[in-house]
């Protein structure tokens, strides 16, 4: 048997609660409501527990993380710790006074979602008038508190000719890393797909302008491009990995290999109101399912790559073949792999968006 990995992130979803409601969001259809979410002293244990597994980062997440009053707190338990503290937010809302709070509480990191390059576009995804300005303002305030800031440019059909505004936008608001990331279809997102969906030549021309902006940018702006799944050849390691790296708590206190795994019907997982991080890392049995190579399927088993990827993404293989334990098909050796063609350009089944929101 290997040993078992360190893990080096964790994930915490503090609330499924935010003022947007985007359609290529990945949190799940059935979002938790907040008379169920997680108190301020569980939270506090859980930032504890982490760094004494020997997790390094925590990405404060949602939903919305600023819906919680309780924030700084939190974020300061974590910093106390000895975590790094990057703080994932739609930012609306997001004023000079509760940054300042962050700060003082040990926040290092920001990452800021833009949904797109102009107001009228970008409140029409967010559904929310006056969204694309708040992000802009709390992006430089960020900057004038000296917090490291990353803007994340979600991409999909309607924004994809845009990506060189994005990496302007970027600029402009002086962020040291853009994210071009091309929705990974889970939760909302799965339910959009259709509408969602970028065609290949759409993709492939986002590609040299990426290149371009990268070597015109050195020293300047890091700009990572997460490429379209359903494009691709080869999957990426998701999550780093089943059970690898990284550790997901939702906001009732579920604790999940990766962010979509309750979407996995044969799956049951602990809960850290009753459990502890070291234990269910160690020994819960959600985490060991696909941990490792020993249950890889053919072509999986004995492949050169099974250690980069690890067979891909399990609720991608669910979402796309009905079973978790195969090959995920974006891999070209997947005997499904033809299929992820087929649903790439497959015409929506209603008119609109399905904006995300509890209940609906
Ligand atoms: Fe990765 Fe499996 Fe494809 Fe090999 S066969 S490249 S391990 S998904
Ligand atoms: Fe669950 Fe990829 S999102 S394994």
């Amino acid at each position: 048997m290997t040993a078992l990995p360190v893990p080096l992130g964790l994930l915490a979803e503090l609330t499924h609660r935010c003022p947007l409601q985007c359609p290529y969001c990945s949190n799940p259809l059935d979002l938790v409501r907040a008379s169920h979410e997680l108190d301020t002293r569980t939270w506090v244990r859980v930032m504890e527990e982490a760094a004494a597994l020997g997790i390094a980062h925590v990405h404060l997440s949602g939903g919305e993380p600023l819906a919680r009053p309780d924030l700084a707190e939190i974020t300061n338990a974590a910093h106390l710790s000895g975590l790094y503290t990057n703080l994932i937010t739609a930012a609306v809302g997001l004023n000079a006074q509760r940054l300042a709070e962050l700060r003082a509480a040990g926040l290092d990191h920001v990452q800021i979602s833009f949904q797109g390059i102009a107001p009228e576009q970008a409140d029409a995804i967010a559904h929310v008038k006056g969204a694309f300005r708040a992000k802009k303002d709390a992006a430089r305030l960020v900057c004038d508190e000296g917090l490291a800031l990353t803007v994340n440019a979600v991409i999909h059909r309607s924004n994809v000719g845009d990506v060189s505004g994005f990496i302007d936008l970027a600029v402009e608001l002086g962020a040291g890393r853009l994210e071009i990331a091309h929705v990974q279809y889970h939760g909302w997102a799965l339910a959009n797909r259709a509408h969602l969906m970028p065609t290949r030549a759409q993709f492939e021309a986002t590609r040299s302008v990426v290149e371009d902006a990268r070597r015109r940018l050195e020293g300047t702006l890091v700009i990572d491009h997460v490429m379209p799944d359903y494009l691709a050849e080869r999957p990426k390691a998701c999550m780093g990995g089943w059970g690898q790296q990284v550790m997901v708590v939702t906001p009732d206190g579920r604790t999940l290999p990766c962010h979509a795994a309750t979407t996995i019907p044969d799956l049951v997982f602990a809960n850290v109101r009753t459990s502890s991080l070291a234990e269910i890392w160690g020994h819960d049995e959600a985490f060991n399912r696909f941990r490792g190579t020993a249950w890889m399927p053919s072509p999986c088993q004995g492949c050169e790559r099974a250690e980069i990827d690890w067979g891909g993404c399990r609720c991608q293989a669910l979402a796309i073949t009905g079973n978790a334990a195969v090959t995920d098909p974006v891999c070209s050796l997947s005997p499904s792999h033809d299929l992820m063609a087929t649903l790439a350009s497959e015409a929506p089944a209603r008119p609109g968006y399905r904006f995300r929101r509890i209940g609906g």
